[in-house]
């Protein structure tokens, strides 16, 4: 129940206050591009401190364009590129490069989702993402006493399932690149032979993780038995030796070749938890992307297990707020709407999301005009009477800066969007003797009990539950859009744990609806709601900007956003590219 007070509040804030707003009219024609020119000024204001670093961060060029979250990684693109490769040779280069460059957020002991777009072939997905071994069953993880073991499914040898980017990369490769294995592999092998500067994102990573490396992962990532510095040299050997390898045996070395074989001597101490069986079995997944109308736009994005389905619907929910008179207008307004949307999309992911071979996941419901309207009909329910639930204690997710993305796009619109991970921070901590590699720890992202969160705060239904051979969900969302005339518009994706789908929107929020430029759509501060924890989490500079007196029914926590977006779009004959400016990475073409 509300009191007479908050509903007289409620009354003049969504009735009198949007009759007051005036910029209100203009919002409903935004979902048509032509109707670009209706929109004179962004319902948001500028806020101060996002546009000074914009000449590292942004590259405007006209033949090709890659973003990512390391200038060498973009830099492998670009050689590879100027040596006669197309689009998925350049990711294929940056990402063999990227797991060298950052093997605190990903490397070929991960696993990620790619989507593929060439205007002349077609479009794909593919799913490289780990998948949990045969021993990784929800009571492996229960202590005597029936309680979740959060600790070994976090941390550790059992915190490990069977990767898939080496297989993914190379099966993609294979299929639509030009150039040979050699000339891909060669930026990666070189930066894993000649070491290179270590930055200081990763200098930090090295120090936090430090304590629970194991000893061959400090020696790697140590000198003198102390963490690498930053502006130390970083050298991998055994790495290199590893990229030898794949480069002689392909995939076959991922199947039963010397590196399995180093894992499985190291897994005999550990209940031989990562079997030889585990990784023959080991399949990449070919689908086809999920394509979906919304924002005047063709979204394509990665299928379940991947959260692109949310993305969709969070921005169907939007689209239909959007239209209804019955909404406040104006910034509050808006950031209802969009807390709304994104409360909803991750409602839906924590209920229902999984791997779609074990579970049944209704991707074409949830993007369907009945359910969305039936939803907003909810949503407008509650924000009209102000029937809003008690407001819970919020829980902070745990800070993490991993993962990473990779835009790609050429002149012809031929696009690739890949979210590739080890999880968390050095991922389980774990690298195996003689090989460089260093373990993700991905069994985190399934659902170890119903109400549990995860390292992202995010819980999950039995959807997401532990079984062997299943692959955990994810809110890694890799995505590109096409115009109404189908041409390529955008290629875009984030690392960010579940903070990804909502840094995705936000950014095509500013972008496509507000019409910013793409780079103060990505360094503008972010709203971000998962559901769990019932909490609105609002970018600093966002301060004093929603005086907290007009969100009443919000906990509201002021923190930053963690999501880094890599993206390149398409403006005319100019190829755009944007790093976030929160990461180390440019974007580089010409
Ligand atoms: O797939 C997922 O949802 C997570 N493994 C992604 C982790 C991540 O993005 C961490 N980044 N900060």
């Amino acid at each position: 129940m509300i009191g007479t007070k908050r509903r007289a509040f409620l009354f003049c804030f969504f009735f009198l206050l949007p009759l007051l707003v005036g910029s209100c009219e203009t919002i409903h024609t935004l979902f048509d591009p032509k109707e670009r020119s209706f929109v004179s000024e962004p319902i948001f204001p500028q806020v101060q401190g996002s546009v000074e670093k914009r000449d590292r961060y942004e590259l405007v060029g006209r033949e090709f364009m890659i973003a990512t979250d390391h200038p060498l990684a973009s830099q492998a693109g670009v050689e590879v590129w100027k040596k006669g490769g197309n689009v998925v040779d350049v990711f294929s280069a940056a990402s063999f490069a990227i797991s060298v460059l950052r093997p605190h957020s990903t490397g070929l002991f991960g696993g990620g989702f790619a989507v593929l777009y060439f205007p002349k072939k077609g479009k794909w997905a593919y799913d490289f993402r780990e998948r949990s071994p045969k021993k990784g069953t929800a009571s492996f993880y229960l202590k005597p006493d029936g309680s979740a073991n959060s600790e070994k499914i976090l941390k550790g040898p059992y915190s490990v399932a069977v990767p898939g980017n080496v297989q993914g990369i190379l099966k993609i490769q294979k299929q639509h690149g030009k150039l040979p294995l050699e000339e891909v592999l060669a930026p990666a092998m070189r930066y894993a032979k000649n070491g290179f500067s270590v930055y200081a994102d990763l200098a930090n990573a090295v120090t936090k993780v430090w304590p629970n490396m194991n000893p061959e992962m400090q020696k790697v990532f140590g000198i003198d038995n102390r963490p690498i510095r930053e502006g130390e040299l970083l050298v991998q050997e055994d790495l290199f030796q590893t990229f030898t390898r794949i480069l002689d045996q392909e995939e076959k070395e991922w199947i039963d070749g010397e590196t399995v074989k180093l894992v499985s001597q190291y897994y005999e101490g550990y209940d031989g938890f990562i079997s030889e069986a585990d990784w023959k079995e080991y399949q990449v997944k070919q689908l086809d992307p999920l394509v979906s109308s919304v924002w005047g736009h063709q979204i394509l994005t990665m299928p379940p297990p991947s959260s692109g389905v949310h993305l969709v619907t969070m921005m169907h929910l939007y689209a239909e707020m959007m239209k209804r008179k019955s909404f406040p207008k104006g910034i509050v307004g808006e950031s209802i709407q969009i807390t709304e949307a994104m409360r909803v999309a991750f409602r839906d992911r924590a209920v229902l999301g999984g791997d779609p071979k074990f579970t049944e996941i209704p991707v074409t419901k949830l993007n369907s005009q009945a359910y969305i309207q039936e939803e907003v009909n909810q949503i407008e329910k509650k924000v009209v009477s102000g029937s809003w639930q008690e407001i819970q204690k919020p829980v902070e997710p745990k800070d993490s800066y991993n993962t990473t993305h990779i835009s790609v796009l050429d002149k012809e619109g031929n696009a690739v969007s890949s979210t590739q991970s080890i999880n968390g921070i050095f991922g389980a901590g774990q690298m195996v003797p003689g090989t460089g590699l260093v373990l993700n720890n991905t069994m985190d992202d399934f659902s170890i009990a119903p109400g549990i969160p995860n390292l992202y705060g995010l819980v999950g239904s039995k959807a997401n539950a532990i079984a062997p051979g299943k692959t955990p969900l994810s809110s890694m969302s890799p995505s590109i859009l096409l115009d109404p005339n189908g041409n390529t518009k955008l290629v875009i994706g984030a690392p960010g744990g579940s903070q990804i789908p909502t840094s995705i929107f936000n950014t095509l929020y500013h972008y496509l609806i507000q019409k910013r430029s793409l780079y103060e759509s990505v360094s503008f501060p972010r709203i971000h709601h998962q559901y769990n924890p019932d909490t609105l989490f609002l970018d600093p500079e966002l301060k004093g900007y929603f005086p907290e007196s007009e969100l009443p029914f919000y906990q509201v926590q002021y923190g930053r956003h963690r999501a880094k977006v890599f993206v390149v779009s398409k403006e005319g004959d100019k190829l755009i590219g944007v790093s976030d400016p929160k990461g180390e990475g440019v974007p580089l073409g010409f």
